[in-house]
Protein backbone atom coordinates (compact mmCIF):
# COMPACT_ATOMS: atom_id res chain seq x y z
CA UNK A 1 0.00 0.00 0.00
CA UNK A 2 1.24 3.35 -1.28
CA UNK A 3 1.99 5.96 1.71
CA UNK A 4 -1.24 7.95 1.05
CA UNK A 5 0.19 11.63 2.82
CA UNK A 6 2.85 11.28 0.53
CA UNK A 7 0.20 10.63 -2.35
CA UNK A 8 -1.87 13.58 -0.70
CA UNK A 9 1.57 16.04 -0.87
CA UNK A 10 2.07 15.88 -4.69
CA UNK A 11 -1.91 16.00 -5.56
CA UNK A 12 -1.78 19.05 -3.41
CA UNK A 13 1.01 20.98 -6.03
CA UNK A 14 -0.65 19.48 -8.78
CA UNK A 15 -3.48 21.14 -7.92
CA UNK A 16 -2.08 24.46 -7.36
CA UNK A 17 -0.59 23.85 -10.84
CA UNK A 18 -4.14 24.40 -11.85
CA UNK A 19 -3.89 22.34 -14.55
CA UNK A 20 -2.71 18.06 -15.14
CA UNK A 21 -0.28 17.66 -17.83
CA UNK A 22 -0.90 14.74 -20.23
CA UNK A 23 1.52 12.27 -18.38
CA UNK A 24 2.27 12.76 -14.89
CA UNK A 25 4.19 10.58 -12.53
CA UNK A 26 2.42 10.46 -9.03
CA UNK A 27 3.28 8.89 -6.15
CA UNK A 28 5.65 7.05 -7.89
CA UNK A 29 3.33 5.56 -10.74
CA UNK A 30 3.47 6.39 -14.23
CA UNK A 31 0.15 7.10 -15.12
CA UNK A 32 -1.31 7.13 -18.34
CA UNK A 33 -2.02 10.55 -20.48
CA UNK A 34 -5.39 11.98 -19.69
CA UNK A 35 -7.70 11.00 -22.67
CA UNK A 36 -10.06 13.91 -24.20
CA UNK A 37 -10.23 12.53 -27.39
CA UNK A 38 -14.03 11.13 -27.90
CA UNK A 39 -12.62 8.67 -30.35
CA UNK A 40 -10.56 7.36 -27.81
CA UNK A 41 -13.10 6.17 -25.05
CA UNK A 42 -12.71 2.60 -24.84
CA UNK A 43 -15.76 0.45 -25.65
CA UNK A 44 -17.80 -0.59 -22.24
CA UNK A 45 -20.48 -2.19 -21.40
CA UNK A 46 -22.63 -0.83 -18.32
CA UNK A 47 -24.10 -2.46 -15.71
CA UNK A 48 -27.66 -3.19 -16.08
CA UNK A 49 -29.51 -1.45 -12.82
CA UNK A 50 -31.95 -3.36 -13.23
CA UNK A 51 -30.99 -6.71 -13.26
CA UNK A 52 -29.90 -7.97 -10.03
CA UNK A 53 -26.67 -9.43 -8.85
CA UNK A 54 -27.84 -13.23 -9.24
CA UNK A 55 -29.69 -12.16 -12.75
CA UNK A 56 -33.02 -11.65 -11.50
CA UNK A 57 -34.92 -8.75 -13.45
CA UNK A 58 -36.58 -5.76 -11.67
CA UNK A 59 -39.72 -5.23 -13.28
CA UNK A 60 -41.33 -3.45 -10.64
CA UNK A 61 -41.20 -0.14 -8.60
CA UNK A 62 -41.32 -2.31 -4.85
CA UNK A 63 -38.97 -4.82 -6.04
CA UNK A 64 -36.43 -1.69 -7.11
CA UNK A 65 -37.24 -0.10 -3.43
CA UNK A 66 -36.99 -2.88 -1.83
CA UNK A 67 -34.12 -5.27 -3.32
CA UNK A 68 -32.07 -3.47 -6.12
CA UNK A 69 -32.11 -0.23 -4.81
CA UNK A 70 -30.69 -1.66 -1.20
CA UNK A 71 -28.14 -3.80 -3.22
CA UNK A 72 -26.39 -1.01 -5.50
CA UNK A 73 -25.88 0.93 -2.13
CA UNK A 74 -24.51 -1.78 -0.78
CA UNK A 75 -22.44 -2.04 -3.97
CA UNK A 76 -21.21 1.93 -2.78
CA UNK A 77 -20.22 1.02 0.55
CA UNK A 78 -18.42 -2.20 -0.62
CA UNK A 79 -16.44 -1.06 -3.63
CA UNK A 80 -16.36 2.89 -3.90
CA UNK A 81 -17.27 4.91 -0.61
CA UNK A 82 -17.10 2.78 2.00
CA UNK A 83 -19.40 1.72 4.39
CA UNK A 84 -20.20 3.90 7.58
CA UNK A 85 -19.44 2.26 11.13
CA UNK A 86 -22.77 0.95 12.42
CA UNK A 87 -21.39 2.38 15.66
CA UNK A 88 -24.29 5.09 17.10
CA UNK A 89 -22.63 8.44 17.41
CA UNK A 90 -24.77 11.14 18.37
CA UNK A 91 -24.31 15.01 17.19
CA UNK A 92 -26.19 17.43 19.13
CA UNK A 93 -27.14 20.73 17.72
CA UNK A 94 -26.65 24.01 19.95
CA UNK A 95 -27.85 27.81 18.38
CA UNK A 96 -24.87 29.85 18.87
CA UNK A 97 -26.49 33.33 17.16
CA UNK A 98 -29.18 34.27 15.33
CA UNK A 99 -30.46 37.42 14.01
CA UNK A 100 -34.28 38.31 12.93
CA UNK A 101 -32.89 41.44 10.80
CA UNK A 102 -29.52 39.94 9.03
CA UNK A 103 -28.73 41.19 5.91
CA UNK A 104 -30.36 44.66 6.18
CA UNK A 105 -33.46 43.21 7.57
CA UNK A 106 -33.84 40.70 4.46
CA UNK A 107 -33.23 37.48 6.23
CA UNK A 108 -32.89 35.92 9.44
CA UNK A 109 -29.88 34.28 10.39
CA UNK A 110 -29.22 31.43 12.48
CA UNK A 111 -25.60 29.85 14.11
CA UNK A 112 -25.41 26.34 15.66
CA UNK A 113 -22.61 24.59 16.65
CA UNK A 114 -23.13 20.51 16.46
CA UNK A 115 -21.10 18.92 19.29
CA UNK A 116 -20.61 15.41 19.91
CA UNK A 117 -21.35 14.68 23.71
CA UNK A 118 -19.51 11.24 24.32
CA UNK A 119 -16.33 13.13 22.81
CA UNK A 120 -15.61 16.70 24.46
CA UNK A 121 -12.54 16.40 22.61
CA UNK A 122 -13.81 16.20 19.22
CA UNK A 123 -14.96 18.12 16.29
CA UNK A 124 -17.67 20.69 16.41
CA UNK A 125 -19.94 21.64 13.62
CA UNK A 126 -20.47 25.06 12.37
CA UNK A 127 -23.68 25.37 11.01
CA UNK A 128 -25.37 28.66 9.05
CA UNK A 129 -28.42 29.27 7.98
CA UNK A 130 -30.30 32.44 6.24
CA UNK A 131 -33.77 32.06 5.51
CA UNK A 132 -36.31 34.45 3.72
CA UNK A 133 -38.88 35.87 6.02
CA UNK A 134 -41.84 34.42 5.48
CA UNK A 135 -45.28 33.48 7.57
CA UNK A 136 -44.84 29.20 6.52
CA UNK A 137 -41.87 27.25 6.49
CA UNK A 138 -39.43 27.77 4.06
CA UNK A 139 -37.61 25.60 1.07
CA UNK A 140 -34.05 25.46 1.28
CA UNK A 141 -30.85 24.61 -0.11
CA UNK A 142 -28.09 22.90 2.05
CA UNK A 143 -24.27 22.42 0.74
CA UNK A 144 -20.96 22.25 1.99
CA UNK A 145 -18.31 24.66 1.82
CA UNK A 146 -14.37 24.60 0.91
CA UNK A 147 -13.36 27.79 2.85
CA UNK A 148 -15.28 27.97 5.71
CA UNK A 149 -18.81 29.46 6.56
CA UNK A 150 -17.31 33.27 6.73
CA UNK A 151 -15.83 32.94 3.46
CA UNK A 152 -19.66 32.86 1.90
CA UNK A 153 -20.68 36.13 2.14
CA UNK A 154 -18.98 39.44 3.66
CA UNK A 155 -21.82 39.33 6.71
CA UNK A 156 -19.14 40.33 9.55
CA UNK A 157 -21.32 38.31 11.76
CA UNK A 158 -20.84 34.80 10.40
CA UNK A 159 -18.17 33.07 12.85
CA UNK A 160 -14.70 32.58 11.06
CA UNK A 161 -13.86 28.84 11.13
CA UNK A 162 -11.76 27.43 13.66
CA UNK A 163 -11.15 24.07 11.82
CA UNK A 164 -7.70 23.73 9.77
CA UNK A 165 -7.65 25.38 6.53
CA UNK A 166 -5.55 24.46 3.86
CA UNK A 167 -3.20 27.70 3.44
CA UNK A 168 -3.71 30.24 1.44
CA UNK A 169 -2.02 33.36 1.25
CA UNK A 170 -4.03 34.87 -0.77
CA UNK A 171 -6.82 34.26 1.14
CA UNK A 172 -4.70 35.23 4.38
CA UNK A 173 -4.85 31.59 5.73
CA UNK A 174 -1.05 30.85 7.22
CA UNK A 175 -0.54 28.01 9.90
CA UNK A 176 -3.97 26.26 8.75
CA UNK A 177 -5.89 28.82 10.77
CA UNK A 178 -8.35 31.02 8.52
CA UNK A 179 -8.74 34.48 9.16
CA UNK A 180 -11.10 37.93 9.01
CA UNK A 181 -8.79 38.13 5.50
CA UNK A 182 -10.98 35.26 3.86
CA UNK A 183 -14.54 36.81 5.16
CA UNK A 184 -16.76 36.84 1.96
CA UNK A 185 -13.72 35.54 -0.38
CA UNK A 186 -16.14 32.74 -1.96
CA UNK A 187 -19.32 34.94 -2.10
CA UNK A 188 -19.51 34.57 -5.60
CA UNK A 189 -20.05 30.75 -5.19
CA UNK A 190 -23.09 31.52 -2.80
CA UNK A 191 -25.29 34.41 -4.21
CA UNK A 192 -26.76 34.50 -0.73
CA UNK A 193 -29.41 37.69 -1.80
CA UNK A 194 -30.56 36.41 -5.06
CA UNK A 195 -31.59 33.02 -3.11
CA UNK A 196 -33.66 34.38 -0.51
CA UNK A 197 -35.42 36.75 -3.21
CA UNK A 198 -36.04 33.43 -5.23
CA UNK A 199 -38.05 32.35 -1.58
CA UNK A 200 -35.01 29.52 -0.46
CA UNK A 201 -33.18 29.60 1.94
CA UNK A 202 -29.40 28.43 2.49
CA UNK A 203 -27.97 26.46 4.74
CA UNK A 204 -24.14 25.69 4.79
CA UNK A 205 -21.18 24.25 6.64
CA UNK A 206 -17.33 23.59 6.29
CA UNK A 207 -16.15 20.15 4.42
CA UNK A 208 -13.14 20.90 6.81
CA UNK A 209 -15.18 20.79 10.45
CA UNK A 210 -15.94 17.49 9.35
CA UNK A 211 -12.84 15.66 8.15
CA UNK A 212 -10.21 18.15 6.87
CA UNK A 213 -9.40 17.20 3.54
CA UNK A 214 -5.78 15.78 3.29
CA UNK A 215 -4.22 12.47 4.40
CA UNK A 216 -3.33 11.96 7.93
CA UNK A 217 -4.00 7.98 7.55
CA UNK A 218 -7.76 9.15 9.14
CA UNK A 219 -6.71 10.57 12.52
CA UNK A 220 -8.23 13.35 12.47
CA UNK A 221 -11.66 14.17 11.88
CA UNK A 222 -14.75 12.58 12.81
CA UNK A 223 -13.46 8.51 12.17
CA UNK A 224 -11.85 7.98 15.20
CA UNK A 225 -14.87 8.62 16.95
CA UNK A 226 -16.06 5.63 15.35
CA UNK A 227 -13.15 3.25 15.70
CA UNK A 228 -13.72 0.28 17.80
CA UNK A 229 -11.58 -0.65 20.68
CA UNK A 230 -7.98 -0.84 19.28
CA UNK A 231 -8.87 0.05 15.81
CA UNK A 232 -6.11 2.80 14.40
CA UNK A 233 -7.88 3.69 10.74
CA UNK A 234 -11.01 2.67 9.06
CA UNK A 235 -11.32 -0.90 7.79
CA UNK A 236 -10.71 -1.96 4.16
CA UNK A 237 -14.29 -1.46 3.84
CA UNK A 238 -15.27 1.31 5.47
CA UNK A 239 -15.64 5.02 4.59
CA UNK A 240 -12.96 7.68 3.57
CA UNK A 241 -13.54 11.42 3.77
CA UNK A 242 -16.24 11.69 0.86
CA UNK A 243 -18.39 9.29 3.32
CA UNK A 244 -17.55 11.42 6.47
CA UNK A 245 -18.43 14.42 4.68
CA UNK A 246 -21.73 12.54 3.29
CA UNK A 247 -22.43 11.84 6.76
CA UNK A 248 -21.60 15.26 8.33
CA UNK A 249 -24.21 16.99 6.03
CA UNK A 250 -27.19 14.01 7.34
CA UNK A 251 -26.45 15.90 10.75
CA UNK A 252 -26.79 19.08 9.40
CA UNK A 253 -30.25 17.58 7.80
CA UNK A 254 -31.24 16.42 11.46
CA UNK A 255 -31.05 19.57 12.18
CA UNK A 256 -32.85 21.27 9.53
CA UNK A 257 -35.55 18.89 9.80
CA UNK A 258 -36.24 20.15 13.19
CA UNK A 259 -36.69 23.64 12.29
CA UNK A 260 -39.95 24.92 12.30
CA UNK A 261 -38.72 27.82 9.73
CA UNK A 262 -38.01 25.13 7.38
CA UNK A 263 -40.05 22.89 5.43
CA UNK A 264 -38.77 19.49 6.00
CA UNK A 265 -40.04 17.71 2.86
CA UNK A 266 -38.18 20.59 0.43
CA UNK A 267 -34.78 20.11 1.57
CA UNK A 268 -32.24 20.32 -1.50
CA UNK A 269 -28.79 19.41 -1.33
CA UNK A 270 -26.17 21.18 -3.75
CA UNK A 271 -22.72 20.24 -3.78
CA UNK A 272 -19.64 22.02 -6.40
CA UNK A 273 -16.39 19.21 -7.29
CA UNK A 274 -15.75 16.57 -4.72
CA UNK A 275 -18.77 18.28 -2.80
CA UNK A 276 -20.90 17.34 -5.58
CA UNK A 277 -19.02 13.66 -5.45
CA UNK A 278 -20.54 13.89 -1.65
CA UNK A 279 -23.75 15.88 -2.36
CA UNK A 280 -24.91 12.25 -4.85
CA UNK A 281 -23.69 9.83 -2.21
CA UNK A 282 -25.71 11.60 0.65
CA UNK A 283 -28.71 11.79 -1.56
CA UNK A 284 -28.25 8.08 -2.66
CA UNK A 285 -28.23 7.32 1.09
CA UNK A 286 -30.96 9.94 2.43
CA UNK A 287 -34.05 10.25 1.04
CA UNK A 288 -35.08 13.44 3.33
CA UNK A 289 -32.95 15.31 0.72
CA UNK A 290 -36.09 16.28 -1.73
CA UNK A 291 -33.73 17.44 -4.48
CA UNK A 292 -29.94 17.04 -5.49
CA UNK A 293 -28.08 19.17 -7.75
CA UNK A 294 -24.18 18.34 -8.83
CA UNK A 295 -22.60 20.76 -9.76
CA UNK A 296 -18.77 19.54 -12.12
CA UNK A 297 -18.85 16.47 -9.90
CA UNK A 298 -16.84 14.77 -12.29
CA UNK A 299 -15.19 10.83 -11.31
CA UNK A 300 -17.01 9.35 -8.50
CA UNK A 301 -19.01 11.54 -8.76
CA UNK A 302 -21.79 12.00 -11.93
CA UNK A 303 -19.45 11.07 -14.88
CA UNK A 304 -19.21 7.36 -15.91
CA UNK A 305 -15.91 6.15 -14.71
CA UNK A 306 -15.70 3.52 -17.78
CA UNK A 307 -15.35 6.01 -20.32
CA UNK A 308 -11.92 7.00 -18.64
CA UNK A 309 -12.20 10.80 -20.22
CA UNK A 310 -10.47 13.50 -18.09
CA UNK A 311 -9.61 11.83 -14.31
CA UNK A 312 -10.06 8.48 -14.22
CA UNK A 313 -10.45 5.78 -11.07
CA UNK A 314 -6.73 5.27 -11.33
CA UNK A 315 -5.88 8.86 -11.24
CA UNK A 316 -8.52 10.54 -8.76
CA UNK A 317 -7.23 6.63 -6.14
CA UNK A 318 -3.72 8.00 -6.48
CA UNK A 319 -4.65 11.75 -6.20
CA UNK A 320 -6.70 11.62 -3.55
CA UNK A 321 -6.26 8.39 -1.58
CA UNK A 322 -8.11 8.89 1.43
CA UNK A 323 -11.31 10.51 -0.33
CA UNK A 324 -12.77 6.77 -1.30
CA UNK A 325 -12.56 3.15 0.96
CA UNK A 326 -9.21 0.68 0.24
CA UNK A 327 -11.26 -1.40 -2.33
CA UNK A 328 -11.73 1.13 -5.04
CA UNK A 329 -8.53 1.09 -5.94
CA UNK A 330 -8.32 -2.54 -6.66
CA UNK A 331 -9.95 -1.62 -9.99
CA UNK A 332 -7.73 1.29 -11.09
CA UNK A 333 -6.37 -0.53 -14.11
CA UNK A 334 -9.74 -2.47 -14.59
CA UNK A 335 -12.67 -0.20 -14.24
CA UNK A 336 -14.98 -2.49 -16.27
CA UNK A 337 -14.98 -5.20 -13.59
CA UNK A 338 -16.72 -2.66 -10.90
CA UNK A 339 -20.09 -4.00 -10.31
CA UNK A 340 -20.85 -0.46 -9.97
CA UNK A 341 -20.44 2.22 -12.28
CA UNK A 342 -21.97 6.35 -11.79
CA UNK A 343 -25.49 6.08 -13.66
CA UNK A 344 -26.74 3.93 -10.65
CA UNK A 345 -25.47 6.60 -7.80
CA UNK A 346 -27.92 8.50 -10.36
CA UNK A 347 -30.66 5.90 -9.88
CA UNK A 348 -30.19 5.88 -6.24
CA UNK A 349 -31.55 8.82 -5.96
CA UNK A 350 -34.68 8.34 -7.88
CA UNK A 351 -37.40 9.32 -7.78
CA UNK A 352 -36.59 12.39 -6.15
CA UNK A 353 -35.50 15.01 -8.92
CA UNK A 354 -31.78 15.52 -9.53
CA UNK A 355 -29.99 18.13 -11.88
CA UNK A 356 -26.72 17.22 -13.03
CA UNK A 357 -24.89 20.47 -14.31
CA UNK A 358 -21.42 20.67 -16.43
CA UNK A 359 -19.15 23.26 -17.43
CA UNK A 360 -17.99 23.39 -20.96
CA UNK A 361 -14.32 23.86 -20.54
CA UNK A 362 -14.23 21.47 -17.55
CA UNK A 363 -13.31 18.55 -19.73
CA UNK A 364 -11.31 16.99 -16.42
CA UNK A 365 -14.83 16.30 -14.86
CA UNK A 366 -16.15 14.67 -18.22
CA UNK A 367 -19.55 16.66 -19.30
CA UNK A 368 -20.37 13.97 -21.54
CA UNK A 369 -19.69 11.36 -19.07
CA UNK A 370 -22.14 13.28 -16.70
CA UNK A 371 -24.21 13.51 -19.47
CA UNK A 372 -24.37 10.12 -19.54
CA UNK A 373 -24.71 9.10 -15.96
CA UNK A 374 -28.02 11.28 -16.36
CA UNK A 375 -29.43 9.45 -19.56
CA UNK A 376 -28.59 5.51 -18.24
CA UNK A 377 -30.19 6.52 -14.65
CA UNK A 378 -33.35 7.16 -16.80
CA UNK A 379 -35.03 3.71 -16.60
CA UNK A 380 -35.43 3.82 -13.22
CA UNK A 381 -37.06 6.95 -13.08
CA UNK A 382 -39.17 5.52 -16.28
CA UNK A 383 -40.13 2.02 -13.50
CA UNK A 384 -40.67 4.62 -10.62
CA UNK A 385 -43.47 6.17 -12.85
CA UNK A 386 -42.11 9.78 -13.72
CA UNK A 387 -41.09 10.76 -16.62
CA UNK A 388 -37.20 10.59 -16.36
CA UNK A 389 -34.90 12.66 -18.87
CA UNK A 390 -36.70 14.54 -21.40
CA UNK A 391 -33.87 13.93 -24.14
CA UNK A 392 -31.54 11.32 -25.07
CA UNK A 393 -28.85 13.50 -26.68
CA UNK A 394 -26.70 15.97 -24.87
CA UNK A 395 -28.48 19.11 -25.19
CA UNK A 396 -26.29 22.27 -25.87
CA UNK A 397 -25.02 25.02 -23.63
CA UNK A 398 -27.97 26.87 -21.67
CA UNK A 399 -30.58 24.47 -22.68
CA UNK A 400 -32.61 23.98 -19.24
CA UNK A 401 -34.25 20.72 -19.63
CA UNK A 402 -37.65 20.14 -17.75
CA UNK A 403 -37.62 16.48 -16.38
CA UNK A 404 -37.09 14.79 -13.51
CA UNK A 405 -33.65 14.10 -13.68
CA UNK A 406 -32.08 17.35 -15.56
CA UNK A 407 -28.94 18.06 -17.43
CA UNK A 408 -27.45 21.29 -17.88
CA UNK A 409 -24.34 22.29 -19.20
CA UNK A 410 -23.19 26.23 -19.23
CA UNK A 411 -19.74 27.96 -21.02
CA UNK A 412 -16.74 28.14 -19.19
CA UNK A 413 -14.42 26.64 -16.51
CA UNK A 414 -15.21 24.43 -13.38
CA UNK A 415 -17.01 26.68 -10.99
CA UNK A 416 -20.24 27.99 -9.41
CA UNK A 417 -21.51 31.10 -10.89
CA UNK A 418 -25.07 32.73 -9.81
CA UNK A 419 -26.18 31.71 -13.55
CA UNK A 420 -25.44 28.36 -12.23
CA UNK A 421 -27.52 29.18 -9.13
CA UNK A 422 -30.42 30.92 -11.69
CA UNK A 423 -30.35 27.07 -12.68
CA UNK A 424 -30.45 24.91 -9.59
CA UNK A 425 -33.79 27.05 -8.52
CA UNK A 426 -35.52 27.19 -11.97
CA UNK A 427 -35.07 23.00 -11.47
CA UNK A 428 -36.37 23.48 -7.98
CA UNK A 429 -39.11 26.06 -8.39
CA UNK A 430 -39.89 23.11 -11.32
CA UNK A 431 -40.39 20.48 -9.20
CA UNK A 432 -40.58 21.63 -5.38
CA UNK A 433 -43.42 24.88 -5.98
CA UNK A 434 -46.50 23.94 -6.91
CA UNK A 435 -48.59 26.94 -7.73
CA UNK A 436 -50.32 26.96 -4.64
CA UNK A 437 -47.50 27.74 -2.98
CA UNK A 438 -45.67 30.15 -5.06
CA UNK A 439 -47.23 33.46 -3.08
CA UNK A 440 -44.90 32.29 -0.26
C1 LIG B 1 -9.51 17.92 -8.41
C2 LIG B 1 -9.98 16.49 -8.46
C3 LIG B 1 -11.45 16.38 -8.79
C4 LIG B 1 -12.26 17.26 -7.86
C5 LIG B 1 -11.71 18.67 -7.86
C6 LIG B 1 -12.35 19.60 -6.83
O1 LIG B 1 -9.55 18.48 -9.68
O2 LIG B 1 -9.18 15.81 -9.40
O3 LIG B 1 -11.90 15.05 -8.68
O4 LIG B 1 -13.61 17.24 -8.23
O5 LIG B 1 -10.33 18.64 -7.52
O6 LIG B 1 -12.94 19.15 -5.87
O7 LIG B 1 -12.20 20.81 -7.00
Amino acid sequence: MHSRSHAKKLAVVLLLSGSFPSAVMLNGQDLPPVNYDESRVPHYTLPDLLVMSDGRRVTTAEQWQKERRPEILKLFEKYVYGRTPSKPVRVEWTLVESSDEALQGKAIRKQLVGRFPEFPNAPEFDLLVYLPKSDRPVPVFIGLNFQGNHTIHPDPAIRVTRSWVRNNPQLGVTNNRASEASRGAMASRWPVEYILGRGYGVATMYYGDIDPDYDDGFQNGIHPLFYEPGQTRPKEDEWGSIGAWAWGLQRALDYLVSDPNVDPRRICLMGHSRLGKTALWAGAQDERFALVVSNNSGCGGAALSRREFGETVKRINTSFPHWFNDVFPAFNDRVNELPVDQHMLVALIAPRPVLICSAEEDLWADPRGEFLSALHADPVYRLLGTDGLAVREMPGLKQFIASRISYHIRPGKHDVTPYDWQVYLDFADLHLRPDSSRKE
